[in-house]
């Protein structure tokens, strides 16, 4: 039996297709590449691009692959975007959710493993976050993926399909064996933000307020290692083939760090002082995300590999050497063809 891996060419479902085809699972992928690579998906699965909102191809895709899981990390994932876009984030996230779940209950899939975000918690009235904190989100981005907790939810309820929904925390870094990474040319998220300053293709960073009620006044956030997040995921496929019940869990390791911390690690890894400058918050922000971080730990037996800043940052700017590397390439091909 096969496992459907929707947004597999993206930064976070590639890392499956390695990591399932490692266990020897097969694999369809499904992505549009509106941000992902053909070329992240790992060689041994089947690439099909075409959209998760496109109920034809989904019956299609069901008909002909027995799929027994479907891992669902398709969808748009940026906070200040979804500020400005929210019919995007509803449809991306929400709609298309609920078409790609509609499809896998009429095939008779049995697992389904999403995923979620910590933005559902909008801003915890205490940190760390546990599952049972009142989710409240604050953006658009939070309320589109909160609602297709709540469609599996109802789902798993009526129908005999079983689910696990991740709460991923910020997850960054790269794989260890270099396959693949954070890629997006356009990306907001502080550590390749920051990676990219220190290689010259910005020529300075910003921090988005450093008045927040924290101890340096910059806001902060639980940073988990993408292999660890992926682990997380293996671990849920086999709680769900188990026999595990339906649940939702917390990725993150228990602890935050500040935009401060992150930048002068950052500086410190490189060795590159590069300008940081002031700037206003940014829409949508909470001073403080951190996870709880027991539940995994117990019920799937998580056991993080690669809980240090420091390591993740060292990947994360490996790998955005590996991406600048390959452009210069390209680039001197272009040169000597032209
Ligand atoms: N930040 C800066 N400068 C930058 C980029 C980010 O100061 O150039 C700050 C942000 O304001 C924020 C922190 O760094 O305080 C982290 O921001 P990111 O954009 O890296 O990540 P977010 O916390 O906004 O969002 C991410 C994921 C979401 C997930 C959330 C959970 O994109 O999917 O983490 O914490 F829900």
């Amino acid at each position: 039996m096969a496992i459907l891996v929707t947004g597999g060419a993206g930064y976070i479902g590639s890392h499956m297709t390695h990591a399932l085809a490692e266990r020897e699972e097969e694999v369809i992928v499904l992505d549009n590449l509106s941000t992902g690579f053909d070329w992240a998906v790992a060689p041994a699965a089947t690439l099909l691009v075409g959209d998760v909102g496109d109920a034809d191809l989904l019956d299609m895709i069901f008909a002909t692959h027995d799929i027994e899981a479907v891992v669902h990390f398709a969808g748009s994932i940026v906070v200040p975007e979804s500020v400005e876009n929210p019919l995007k984030y509803y449809a991306n996230n929400t709609v298309n959710s609920r078409t790609l779940i509609a499809a896998a209950v009429k095939a008779g899939v049995k697992h389904f493993i999403f995923s979620s975000t910590a933005a559902v918690y909008g801003i915890p009235p205490h940190s760390p976050a546990d599952e049972e904190t009142p989710t409240a989100p604050i953006n658009p981005y939070g309320r589109s993926k909160l609602m297709t907790e709540w469609m599996l939810q109802d789902v798993a309820a009526a129908h005999p399909l079983s689910y696990v929904a991740l709460r991923y925390f910020n997850v960054a870094g790269a794989d260890p064996k270099g396959r693949t990474g954070q890629s997006t040319p356009a990306a907001t998220h502080l550590i390749k933000v920051a990676c990219q300053t220190v290689l010259g293709q910005r020529e300075k960073m910003f921090i988005f307020g450093d008045d927040y009620d924290t101890p340096d006044g910059t806001c902060i956030r639980d940073y988990i290692h993408v292999s660890d997040l992926i682990a997380a995921h293996l671990d849920a496929l086999d709680y769900l083939r188990k026999g595990g019940e339906s649940a939702v869990f917390n990725c993150g390791y228990g602890h935050g760090h500040s935009v401060r911390e992150v930048i002068d690690m950052v500086k410190k890894v490189s060795g590159v002082d590069f300008p940081v400058e002031m700037a206003p918050r940014r829409a949508g922000d909470p001073p403080e995300l951190v996870a709880a971080a027991e539940k995994i730990r117990t019920a799937l037996g998580w056991r993080p590999q690669f809980d240090n800043l420091e390591e993740i940052v060292a990947s994360a700017l490996a790998w955005e050497r590996h991406l600048q590397r390959r452009n210069l390439t390209s680039d001197k091909v272009a040169e000597e063809v032209a």
